[in-house]
């Protein structure tokens, strides 16, 4: 097996001992809660960060259990933000919400922010704004209508009292007064900093929940069209139903009022994150299309052998297409918290949404040899039929030298499906798979040690053994 590399919560800056357990701003209550930690997490320590753990015998809860309400709740509300004045546009919009999913990566975002709330240097701030109001951070400012009607005047037929009318030319309008922002409160409660309880969700996280999906949903819209996917959900794709053309411009549209909404946030570093994301999960189809099309585009294709470079390539390819979503999502849930830089939290969230995400698209790459339409939603085979060498083809090119001639024609003549099929089933590739996607599982499941002991942190680590043991 080639070696790759799981992600590891990087240090934070050292802090020093003259200033630790003092007021030095962004340390101050890491320091003192980082050395209640030390006591009662013997693995928070300067060398926590490599060192692997002795599993605690914890409470586990169901991950999806402990916020089933919550999740219900912002799949419900997520529709109202995909209005649109044309009828065609919100159907297909809303078509992907409309189907049971696994709503993964929302629910990464509200463990994590139940898991950190109340430990990040601005948490009091972040709590104050969600709770006082026209400060930024209330629901009531949140769900306001996306398109501002005294600014962009769109026409909206679910708001005819507030957007123009397009029969005559656009008069000048009186401008808003300037808003009136309430004064935050100066200091931080004093005490060490602990997981609130019980357990706390911000207005801006549920929606930062919902932005997440909303992306995902997009991207699969394209995806569908690029991969001329007949199905999704156990049921007709956006394509099939409603055309490739339709299809595109939903998925645009979606990202649009995902922008909108990811600017009310008021957090310019999330904004940046999750920006950073839609263009990773494009560089991630895109480094996969160069895979399988190398020869059309002019590019290098796969190299000659079953080398670190394909690996490399796959790994790179999963972390951008799948990982980058719910690493970056994880990390800006705690960002909202009020985790300010130099704190260890937004390091842990980005580090173990990077090795769940990476396990959980290695589970979706073996369950596609092992799985099929009944389980998945989905005929199985589909990346051979795609032309795609995953984690089982490549291990099991290590074993069968012959798999190497059939990834590099893609699995483009008749009966190479097929044979493909059978070398993988014949070699332990969807088991070294699985042992990969446990690596990184158990990496991620590691790194929550830093976190105090709360529901929402045995949730993250239950479901690290969701991921892997998954069958649909
Ligand atoms: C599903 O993978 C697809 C993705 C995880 C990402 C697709 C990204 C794009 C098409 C880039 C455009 C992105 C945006 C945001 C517009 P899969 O094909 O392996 O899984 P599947 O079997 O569920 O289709
Ligand atoms: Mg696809």
């Amino acid at each position: 097996m080639r070696r790759c590399a799981v992600a590891r919560v990087r240090l934070p800056q050292p802090i020093s001992s003259s200033t630790a357990g003092t007021r030095v701003p962004g340390h101050r209550y890491y320091s003192a809660h980082a050395q209640q930690q030390k006591k009662t997490h013997p693995i928070a320590s300067d060398a926590y960060f490599s060192a692997p753990t002795t599993p605690k015998p914890l409470i586990r809860p169901d991950p999806y259990k402990l916020v089933a309400p919550e999740l219900q709740q912002l799949r419900e509300t997520l529709l109202d933000l995909l209005g649109s004045s044309h009828p065609s546009l919100t159907e297909i919009a809303k078509y992907y919400f409309l189907h049971p999913s696994k709503q993964l990566r929302p629910l990464l975002v509200l463990l994590f922010s139940q898991a950190t709330n109340g430990l990040g240097g601005g948490w009091h701030l972040k709590k104050w704004a969600a709770e006082c109001e026209g400060a930024g951070g209330r629901a009531e400012e949140l769900d306001r209508p996306l398109t501002r009607p005294d600014v962009l005047n769109d026409w909206n037929p679910s708001m005819p009292d507030h957007t123009a009318s397009f029969q005559s030319s656009f008069s000048l309008r009186p401008p808003r007064p300037p808003h009136q922002a309430p004064t935050p409160p100066p200091f931080p409660p004093p005490g060490i900093p602990t997981v609130a309880s019980p357990l706390a969700l911000l207005p801006t996280q549920v929606r930062l929940a919902q932005i997440v999906e909303m992306i995902h949903v997009a991207s699969l819209l394209h995806d569908d069209v690029i991969d001329r996917s007949p199905l999704r959900r156990g049921a007709a794709s956006a394509p099939a139903a409603f055309g490739n053309k339709l299809s595109v411009l939903a998925g645009d549209f979606l990202l649009g009022r995902t922008s909108a909404a990811l600017s009310r946030l008021g957090e310019s570093e999330v904004v940046e994150l999750i920006a950073s994301v839609i263009a990773n999960l494009v560089e991630g189809e895109i480094l996969q299309l160069k895979s399988v099309h190398a020869e059309e585009l002019g590019i290098a294709g796969l190299s000659p052998s079953v080398g670190q470079d394909n690996w490399n390539i796959y790994l790179q390819k999963t972390y951008l297409k799948t990982a980058s979503l719910m690493a970056k999502g994880a990390r800006a849930a705690v960002v909202l918290g009020g985790c300010k830089e130099g704190e260890v939290w937004k390091e842990v969230a980005y580090a173990y949404g990077r090795n769940l995400g990476i396990a959980f698209q290695l589970v979706d790459d073996l369950l596609d040899y092992e799985a099929g339409e009944a389980t998945l939603g989905k005929p199985g085979g589909a990346d051979l039929q795609l032309g795609l060498a995953t984690g089982p083809a490549l291990f099991a090119w290590e074993e069968h030298p012959e798999m190497g001639p059939l990834i590099k024609r893609k699995f483009e003549q008749p009966g190479d499906v097929e044979l493909a099929r059978d070398l993988v089933r014949r070699s332990s590739g969807v088991e070294r798979t699985r042992e990969l996607a446990r690596a990184h599982a158990d990496k991620a499941r590691e790194v929550l040690s830093v976190l105090p002991d709360s529901e929402a942190k045995g949730a993250l680590e239950a479901l690290t053994e969701r991921v892997v043991k998954r069958t649909s």
